[in-house]
This record gives structure tokens, sequence and C-alpha cells, in this order.
């Protein structure tokens, strides 16, 4: 993996950022602000894992709660840090839902994401923090349920994870 650096690419407010992928997790599709945000380009993206993107600074257990989501064919809002080509590092907001064939049939996944609310952030670096200590040095696939059980505690206390969501989406900065 490239070095890290603590470059922040910040996403515009009006941009929307989209990738899809394939039942797998490979990226079959992305638009150009993925490509002007994360640095990679479409040919450099297409037919990767999405974990292309994936930053150390994620707890494992959002994906884990990510994919339990997809999985259960429900739409599911994160944030997420991402690492971008050079390194850096964006945040965004989002927003995951699987795609239909005509028929009904999942045939793969979809995200859009914006720029997140910064007021917001605080928080959610507060929490991510707590889920990598708890996963940390451990590869096994318990310390990622332990780690699923304390993201949904912490939702729990907020009247669930699409409260928190909502929630953290209208905080207001503190004056
Ligand atoms: C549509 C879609 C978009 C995704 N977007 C991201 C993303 O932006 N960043 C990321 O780290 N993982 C993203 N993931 C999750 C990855 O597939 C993967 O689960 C995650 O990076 C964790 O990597 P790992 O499973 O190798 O630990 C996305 C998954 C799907 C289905």
């Amino acid at each position: 993996m490239k070095l890290l650096t603590s470059k922040e690419v910040l996403v515009d407010p009006d941009e929307l950022i989209v990738s899809k992928t394939d039942l797998a997790g490979r990226i079959t599709y992305v638009n150009a602000a993925f490509e002007r945000v994360s640095g990679y380009t479409r040919t450099q993206a297409i037919g990767q894992p999405h974990n292309m993107v994936r930053h150390p600074l994620m707890p494992r257990a959002v994906f884990g709660y990510l994919w339990e989501r997809l999985k259960a064919t429900e739409e599911v809002f994160a944030y997420v840090v991402n690492r971008t080509a050079t390194g850096g590092f964006y945040w965004v907001l989002a927003h995951v839902t699987p795609s239909r064939d005509a028929h009904g049939q999942v045939v793969g996944y979809h995200s859009a994401r914006r720029a997140p609310n910064r007021a917001a952030l605080a928080t959610v670096e507060a929490v991510y923090a707590q889920l990598r200590q708890l996963e940390a040095g451990r590869r096994d696939r318990a310390v990622v349920a332990t780690s699923m059980a304390r993201l949904h505690e912490v939702a729990t206390a907020h009247g669930g994870y699409e409260q928190l969501m909502f929630e953290l989406d209208a905080r207001q900065e503190a004056a």
C-alpha cells in the first residue's frame, strides 16, 4: 500500500461521488467525481475490489454492518473515510443500495456519497477510534462481532442506527 499522508481532499458540497459494484464488491462503474476525489481513473478502478480505497482508519465493524444490510437487501448510510491514490484521505457520507434487474433480482450495489456534515465528524471519529481499538491486532471474525455489537450499542443509545445517522447529519457546529 502507498504511504499514508495527512492530506485531506475535500468533497465539494454539490459533488456526488458514485460507484457501482457487482455482488462481490468489484467496481463496475465510477463517475468523474470519484476520479477527481480519489485520484484513481476509471481504468484503474473498474474491475478492482472496492477495498482499493479502504483507509486503515475505517473499523471493520462498519463494513461488517454494511454487508449485513446489503445481503438483507436493505439500504445503508455510513460515514466513511477513504484513501486517495496518493495516500491522502477524504470523508464522505455514503448511501449504498442494492441494484435490481427487471425481474427484481439483486445484481449489484450502488453507492452515492456526498460531503459529510463537518459538525458530525468529531463524534464519528471518536466512535471509529473506539471500534478500531477493539479490533486492533486481531484478524479473527469473533472480534468483528464484538466490534459490531459495540457499534450497535452506540446506535441503540441514539434510538437506532438510522436515527443516529439523521441526528449526525442534522448536527450544528458548536457555537
Ligand atoms: C457499492 C459499494 C461501495 C463501497 N464503497 C466503499 C468505499 O468507498 N470505501 C471502502 O473502504 N469500502 C467500500 N465498500 C466496501 C468494500 O467492498 C469492503 O467491504 C471494505 O473496503 C472492507 O474491505 P475488506 O472487506 O477487505 O476488509 C463498498 C462496497 C460496496 C458494495
